[in-house]
This record gives C-alpha cells, sequence and structure tokens, in this order.
C-alpha cells in the first residue's frame, strides 16, 4: 500500500456536484490557502485544510511526504479534444494558410487531412505509437493527466482500428489516462471520392461495428462541415456508433453553420465541439440536451477566426470545456496552459471559469467525471503542482509552461525523479 501526503499547498479545485457544473456553476471553485490532499495507492483520500487532513493521515499511517512549498495545487488537465496520433506536422500548409488560401479549400484539393491520411495508413502500428507516445509526454509536460485521442487519418476499417490501438498503446506507456475516440467519418478517403455515401456505408456496416468488437473506442465522432460530412451523413454514423454501444461526440459547426449543434443535441451527445459558428438556436439545444460545449481557442487562433462565443454559451446555462484539438493542420499544439491563457484572455472566461473547464467539465466531456477532473476524495490523484500563487498564473505566464510537477495516479509523473520541480 502506498500512501502519499501533499502539505503545504494553494489548492484550488472544482467541486464535483456529480454532473458538469454549468451556466452560473461553471466558475465554483473552493480553495484552502495551506492545504493538504492525501492519497493512497493513487486514489485521493481527503483534501482540505491541512490540519484537518494531517488527522486523517494520522489514521493512514505512514506516508511519502511532499512538501509543495506553498506552490499552488489544481486538478490535472484533461484534454478532451485531440487528433494526437500522427506522424508529422503539415507545416508547408501552415506557410499556405498564411498566404491566404482556406483551410477547407486545401483540404478540397486532397491536402490537409487527408495528406495525413496518405502518410498515417504507410506507418506500421509501431511507428505510430511512438510518435503518439512522444507527443504524449508533451502533453504531460504540460500538465494534461488524461486525454483523449480520436483516429480520422486511416479511414479504412484496417488503418482506423491501427490507430486506435497506437492510442490504447500510449495509455499504457505513459503515466496519462487516454479515452480513445472513432472518427473514421473525418473526411471521404480518395477511394471513395464523390461517394460520400458509400464510405458513411461502409462506417455503419463495418468500421463502426469492428471497432466496437475489438473494444477499442469509448466514443464515435464525426465531422460535420460543409463539402466534408452532411448533418444526415453524421447522424447515420452516430446512430450506428450509439447501437454499437460508443457514447457520442460531434465536430460541429467548425467553419460553417451546417446544423451540427442541433444535430449533436438531438442524438444526445456527451459533446458537441468547436461551435465557432454556431447560431443561438443551436446552442440552446445544447444547454437543453445537456451537452458539453468543447471549445478550442488554439484552432480559432490558428486559423485567425473569432472565437467561440464562450460568454453566450455560459449565460445560456451551457457546460463549457476546453482543449487544445492538437493535430498537424488546424491546431498544432500540445498545451493546455497555452489553451487556458487564450480561454481568459481570447473568449473572456474567469480564471475560475476557465480552471473548470479545462479539468471538470473536461473530464465529463469524455466520461472520466467520476474519476477525474477535481480534487475530491475517490477520485485519481492527478495533481498538478504550478509556479505561482492561483491559477490565474495559467493565463498569466504566456507561452511557456507554468507547471512545476505532475503526479498522476499519485506518483510523481513530471520531472523525471532526480530534477527538483
Ligand atoms: O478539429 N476539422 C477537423 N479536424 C481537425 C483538424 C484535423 C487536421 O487538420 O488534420 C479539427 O480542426
Ligand atoms: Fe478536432
Amino acid at each position: 500500500m502506498s500512501v502519499t501526503l501533499f502539505r503545504n499547498a494553494r489548492i484550488f479545485t472544482a467541486e464535483d456536484p456529480g454532473k458538469p457544473p454549468a451556466g452560473s456553476q461553471q466558475g465554483r471553485v473552493t480553495s484552502w490557502d495551506r492545504g493538504a490532499l492525501l492519497c493512497q495507492d493513487g486514489i485521493i483520500e481527503a483534501v482540505g485544510p491541512e490540519k484537518e487532513v494531517l488527522a486523517a493521515a494520522g489514521r493512514a499511517g505512514p506516508a511519502d511526504e511532499v512538501d509543495c512549498g506553498g506552490r499552488c495545487m489544481i486538478p490535472g488537465f484533461v484534454d478532451p479534444h485531440t487528433h494526437l496520433c500522427f506522424l508529422e506536422p503539415r507545416e508547408t500548409e501552415f506557410l499556405k494558410r498564411l498566404d491566404g488560401v482556406p483551410y477547407l479549400d486545401i483540404l478540397a484539393a486532397g491536402g490537409g487531412i487527408l495528406s495525413t491520411v496518405a502518410s498515417v495508413r504507410a506507418a506500421s502500428e509501431a511507428d505510430l505509437a511512438e510518435a503518439t507516445r512522444k507527443r504524449a509526454l508533451a502533453c504531460l509536460r504540460f500538465g494534461t493527466t488524461t486525454i483523449e485521442i480520436k483516429s480520422g487519418y486511416g479511414l479504412s476499417t484496417e488503418a482506423e482500428l491501427k490507430q486506435l490501438r497506437a492510442a490504447a498503446a500510449v495509455g499504457r506507456s505513459t503515466p496519462l489516462t487516454v479515452v480513445p475516440t472513432l472518427l473514421g467519418a473525418h473526411a471521404v478517403p480518395p477511394e471513395f471520392a464523390d461517394d460520400a455515401e458509400g464510405y458513411v456505408e461502409l462506417l455503419v456496416r463495418e468500421t463502426v461495428p469492428a471497432a466496437a468488437a475489438a473494444g477499442l473506442a469509448r466514443y464515435c465522432d464525426a465531422f460535420c462541415e460543409r463539402g466534408v460530412f452532411t448533418a444526415a451523413q453524421c447522424r447515420r454514423v452516430l446512430e450506428a456508433a450509439r447501437q454499437a454501444g460508443m457514447g457520442l461526440k460531434l465536430h460541429a459547426d467548425e467553419v460553417h453553420d451546417t446544423g451540427g449543434a442541433a444535430l449533436a443535441a438531438s442524438l444526445g451527445a456527451v459533446s458537441a465541439e468547436h461551435l465557432l459558428s454556431s447560431g443561438e438556436a443551436g446552442l440552446r439545444s445544447l444547454a437543453a440536451a445537456g451537452s458539453v460545449a468543447v471549445l478550442l481557442p488554439a484552432t480559432a487562433y490558428a486559423l485567425r477566426k473569432p472565437f467561440a462565443a464562450a460568454r453566450r454559451m455560459v449565460e445560456l446555462g451551457l457546460a463549457v470545456a476546453i482543449a487544445t484539438d492538437c493535430n498537424p493542420g488546424s491546431s498544432y499544439t500540445e498545451s493546455m496552459p497555452f489553451v487556458f491563457g487564450l480561454a481568459v484572455l481570447g473568449m473572456g472566461l474567469s480564471v475560475s471559469e476557465a480552471l473548470v473547464a479545462s479539468t471538470l467539465n473536461a473530464a465529463y466531456a469524455v466520461g472520466e467525471g467520476r474519476r477525474a477532473g477535481s480534487l475530491s476524495p475517490g477520485k485519481r490523484a492527478d495533481v498538478l503542482l504550478l509556479d505561482g500563487e492561483t491559477p490565474g498564473i495559467v493565463a498569466f505566464h504566456a507561452g511557456v509552461s507554468p507547471v512545476a510537477a505532475v503526479y498522476a495516479n499519485g506518483v510523481r509523473a513530471w520531472p523525471a525523479e532526480g530534477l527538483q520541480p
């Protein structure tokens, strides 16, 4: 049995009401000036004022002690939307976009997502897993302890499953908890050019059932966008996924409003993601359905689009989460602190709202709300120590990582032993 006591920390955490905090609850954060956290075998036993936790620790027996030196402690970040499983970022394409070529035009010409598809198809599973593992470790250094990883660069049953297996391998080869999502409906592959319906048929009949049978995907997602998949096509794929026992997510209204938010709501999806172009009616339907709005401000930043209407979403009573969208094209960053900073300074969330968005609501958006996202007894002891006094440092200290140390399941995951935090 391993018992660890973290003491002398300024602790900030959402208190978990058992569902994603929404609307006026989004910014509810509890803090203790001189706090402590006790965990046993990777699970939080007690958290609160140091004196109270020390009393509980006395009962739990001998503990390893971590003196946090008055640093700020928050839950590990949960990154609920990534496309982490690829080999190389598309740097040339980035330069083209800077010259004014639109993201969707590059895809329509066979580049963009489709050029990543070509390299992922050609890669061995071992090479793909290794590239993904390295990238996941970069996420970990920036404080991510739970991460969703989507497929979507295989676009054949075999290559999608290869990506999902590579994602699962990251869960075994790193301290991160990985939530895998099937995104077979990410683009229409070249062999189905001009026959999107035929590809949807393949997904429904073969890919979705195969991923479900192999137990490789907890969620299924689709890219609902003009020139990619229509709302009706996404509905077919997601209904098949629901029948196969997966939870549902949707890339909704990223570039154009094609009814994505309303579709996600009508399917009871756990989350609708992007929402850069959603109309008021779509947002209202998401609020009524209780789907989490997963916002990706680094994507808006890199595509030079206006940020999602996060303040309006909170006003409408939505639960907001934030994520990196880390991918080789539209958002190439592993850094949740960067996204946190954009959420505060670009989208107008308060620091407390951004903290909930990057931890508890993000955990609910990937089905991990009961196990992660807040420093609550019974959850994984996924803990960050920050070089600062409050979570505000994450937005304030821009462009670098404010993360001094990362503990996953109660064990120090970064910096490696021997390096002082
Ligand atoms: O969420 N838009 C669809 N998918 C990703 C981008 C993937 C890529 O460009 O490789 C996104 O932005
Ligand atoms: Fe995405």
